[in-house]
């Protein structure tokens, strides 16, 4: 294998830009050399940054497949682009790291990984929330069984006015899905990161689209609202009896927004932001606020590519496999099928 990982990205449109551009360029032994967007301009706007010159742009990925040698390709598309340029570049030989969601379905999934181990390279999702110090450290007390046995887990990102007004995330050709795709996919991989992802058993949940289309909550944003909820909610039970209540909006007629993630343990909780942990030692419930020092990582989306390369390296795990993906995505699936259905449903 090269020394220095020869790496092409297919978007670079906001998050390219803001967060995955810059960890490459900081990484040492890695370095952007093509770059494919269907937006000429989001193509200039990240080959200035990622120094990339004009004759290594591309308006297809196909195109880039075949004229680049990449070791790596980044998929930073919307969400109904991450499965085909995924595949493609498994299929050209190159490992890759692909945005959240993964896909749009679990038949998706289980194709990038048949795909991943037919070309026997590596696929890591972006789930960088859990790569924050805060959330590293959290794990590492779980893990070592400071909560005990995980019996309720609690995901919620709620925006009371936050629908996005860049990139593709209201269009449902590209997206799919709202904020159940966009932020609560977030929420519901660190609650089963910490869970150590039980198998899901069944979805009871709703969607719904009440608000969003109000020129109030739209002011920012004149395109039409097309995705399929502004707010989504919803029970999931696992195998092990342990279950996760969801929710996740946009718009919501809240006093603000309310980010949380807790799981419950028989000897203890985890909450984060703020980051708490609960104990019970000698008959007193102990509250405490951890201070994370020392051994601080690169944070968030830096840090998941720091250890990405290190697994293709051979210097540990993929740090966001798609088995655990796809256990999410069953989930997401769930929660559509049983909005639709009105009912619990099996995933
Ligand atoms: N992890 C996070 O914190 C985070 C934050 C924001 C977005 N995201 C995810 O990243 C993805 C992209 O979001 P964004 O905000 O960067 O959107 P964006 O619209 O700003 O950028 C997407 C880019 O992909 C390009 N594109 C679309 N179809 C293409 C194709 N067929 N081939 C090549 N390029 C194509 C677009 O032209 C655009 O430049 C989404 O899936 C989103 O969920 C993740």
């Amino acid at each position: 294998m090269r020394e220095t990982l020869r790496v092409g990205f297919v978007g670079t449109g906001g998050i390219a830009r803001g967060q995955h551009i810059p960890a490459w360029n900081a990484l040492p032994g890695a370095e952007i050399v093509a770059i494919a967007d269907i937006d000429p301009d989001a193509a200039a706007k990240g080959a200035a940054l990622a120094g990339v010159e004009e004759q290594h742009l591309y308006d297809d990925y196909e195109k880039m497949l075949e004229a680049e040698e990449l070791d790596v390709v980044d998929v930073c598309t919307p969400n109904c682009v991450h499965m085909p340029p995924t595949v493609a570049a498994l299929e050209a030989g190159c490992h890759v790291f692909v945005e959240k969601p993964v896909a749009i379905s679990a038949d998706q999934v289980r194709q990038m990984i048949a795909a991943r181990d037919k070309s026997q390279k590596l696929l890591c999702v972006t789930q960088n929330m859990r790569y924050s110090d805060e959330a590293i450290a959290a794990k590492r007390f779980v893990d070592a069984g400071g909560i005990g046995d995980i019996y309720w887990g609690r995901a919620e990102y709620l925006r009371a006015r936050g629908v996005p007004a860049w990139g593709a995330f209201i269009d449902a050709e590209k997206s799919a899905g709202g904020p159940c795709y966009d932020i609560g996919v977030h929420v519901l991989d660190l609650t089963l990161h910490f869970m150590n992802f039980p198998e899901p058993v069944s979805v009871s949940a709703n969607t719904w689209l009440e608000i969003a289309n109000k020129p109030s909550v739209m002011a920012h944003d004149p395109r039409k609202y097309t995705v399929p909820e502004e707010l989504a909610a919803g029970f999931i039970r696992f195998e092990n009896g342990s279950c996760i209540s969801l929710a996740a909006s946009w718009a919501l007629n809240a006093t603000g927004n309310n980010n949380n993630i807790s799981v419950f343990g028989n000897l203890g909780g985890v909450q984060m932001w703020p980051f708490t942990l609960v104990t019970e030692q000698h008959g007193m419930m102990l509250n405490c606020t951890p201070q994370v020092i020392g051994n601080k990582g690169l944070g968030g989306h830096a840090e998941e590519i720091r250890r990405f390369v290190a697994a293709i390296h051979g210097r540990g795990p993929v740090p966001v496999p798609p088995e655990q993906t796809l256990i999410t995505q069953r989930i997401l699936d769930g929660i559509y099928k049983s909005g639709q259905e009105g009912a619990e449903v099996k995933v």
